[in-house]
This record gives C-alpha cells, structure tokens and sequence, in this order.
C-alpha cells in the first residue's frame, strides 16, 4: 500500500548565529517577513502539501514559536470586544483547525542529525517531511513541499529538495551528486556536508526541504560528530542511501535565505 506524507518536523532549535545581532533576543523563525514570521511561511507549505502534524523542535528561547500557534484568548476576547472582527479571522487562520502542533525539546544543539531524531517518538516508522524555516521557498503555485509530496507519491522514496548555487558556495551546503532518472529529479550517488569548492562533488546544494523515510532514524542513531562537531543529517542520509534509494528534487521556486545577502 502506498504511504502518504502527514507530519513534517521543523527544526527550530538553533541559535541562530548566522542572522546575529537581529537574533540575539529574538527566535530566527519569528523574525518577520513583510507581515509574518518565518515559521508561519514554512507550517502553510507544509498545510498547503496536504500535511496536518505539526513536529517542532524546540531549543531554549523558542518559547515565543509555541506560543505564536497557540491559541491567544486576551487578545481574541480584546479584539472581539472592539469588534475587530477582520484582525480577529486574520488571527485565528493562523492555524487551520484539522491542523495538530506537537512541541518537542532539543535539549543540546548537537546537529541537524540530532534534531530530526528528537522528533523519532512523534514520527513512528512513517515517512515524514523536514522543513528548515530560514529557507524561505516561494513558487506562487502549490509550494516546494507539495511538489516534493507529489513526487513522493509516485515514487515512495526519501527526497530531498535540491538547486545549483554558485560554486564558491558549496561550503555552505550539504552537496549532492545525482544521475538524472527524469527532468529534474535524480537519484542520489554520493553527499556531502559542506565540501570546500576545490573538494566538491558539484554545485547542487540541498535547501531545507526533505522527505525522508522512518529508516533515517536508526542511521542517525548510527552516525557520529561530522563537520562542524555536529551529529549530520546529511552523514545519515549518506547511509541510507546504502540501503534504499535517495532523489534528489530540482524544485521549481525561488529560495530567499540570509545565506544570500
Ligand atoms: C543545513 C544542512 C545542509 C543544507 C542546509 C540548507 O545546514 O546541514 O546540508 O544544505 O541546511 O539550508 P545549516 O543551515 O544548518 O548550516
């Protein structure tokens, strides 16, 4: 029987150096784009892919993450009462109501790898979606991760969301190499964490998007510290790829992340 994507975990428990000072006391996902926080783009991708388990990771100081899906009854009753009734409908699609959010404890910054593994209890043995919030992807359409389902309905394989940066950018990617099985979709040869460009396999990064199947957890219970001292989620797929096949997706969309600017 063919399995369907339902939960997707976002990572959220980093400390956000990359976007200091902004994010000395703010969480890096609440920090607003135009009119909303990071993390409510990345939870209505994941609403728009058809998703309605909500896995977030939490790190200490992401307090504010939790509480921006939860329900805010001072405020709902303040607006209520002046009959704000727009800003009132405004805040409560903020989550659709088939939607359930679980929060779960990171409680050491120990890698990527570590994060999606603390979601493991969550999860069970099905396939689920990661979702890193800082890459902000914009497709006007159905949105990265429904592309990503789609694909995964077809093919019951990990998948992860892939695009060519600039080569003297590799250092800050996991980098993939692929042989190209359709336009745009590959399957998976080698991966690497953040290769310098003289070492890299290619420029074909991995964005934070990925579909991956409940056998990542024991290989990330299997992996040691990679690079940057950290337990890799890319060291894991390596290893799963051993076992059954990784794709690679080439998106449609474009990519905002703080990486660029
Ligand atoms: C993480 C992954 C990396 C991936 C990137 C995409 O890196 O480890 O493989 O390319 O996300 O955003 P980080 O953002 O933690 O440096």
């Amino acid at each position: 029987m063919s399995k369907r994507v339902s939960k997707a975990v976002f990572p959220v428990a980093g400390l956000g150096t990359r976007s200091l000072p902004a994010t000395k006391a703010v969480a890096k996902e609440m920090l607003p784009v135009v009119d909303k926080p990071l993390i409510q783009y990345a939870v209505e991708e994941a609403v728009a892919a058809g998703i309605d388990t909500m896995i977030f990771v939490l790190g200490r100081n992401k307090n504010s993450i939790a509480d921006h899906f939860d329900k805010s009854y001072e405020l709902e009753k303040e607006l209520e009462k002046s009959g704000k009734t727009e800003l009132l409908d405004m805040l409560r699609s903020i989550l659709p109501p088939h939607v359930t959010c679980v929060f779960v404890r990171q409680a050491e910054a120990l890698g990527l790898g570590h994060a999606v593994h603390c979601a493991k209890a969550v999860v069970g043995d099905e396939p689920f979606a990661v979702i890193l919030p800082d890459d902000l992807i914009e497709d006007g359409q159905r949105g990265c991760m429904k592309q990503m389902v789609d694909l995964f309905a077809e093919q019951q394989s990990s998948i992860l969301g892939v695009e060519r940066v600039d080569p003297k950018e590799t250092h800050k990617y996991g980098i993939v190499e692929h042989s190209e099985i359709a336009p745009g979709v590959g399957r998976l040869q080698s991966i690497v964490e953040k290769p310098k460009p003289e070492v890299a396999p290619s420029n074909i990064a991995v964005v934070g998007r990925y579909i991956l199947t409940g056998a990542i957890f024991e290989k990330i219970e299997k992996t040691g510290r990679g690079a940057g001292g950290e337990i890799q989620l890319t060291d894991a797929i390596a290893a799963l790829m051993n076992d059954e096949p990784v794709l690679s997706y080439e998106f449609a969309g474009n990519r905002y992340d703080e990486r660029q600017y």
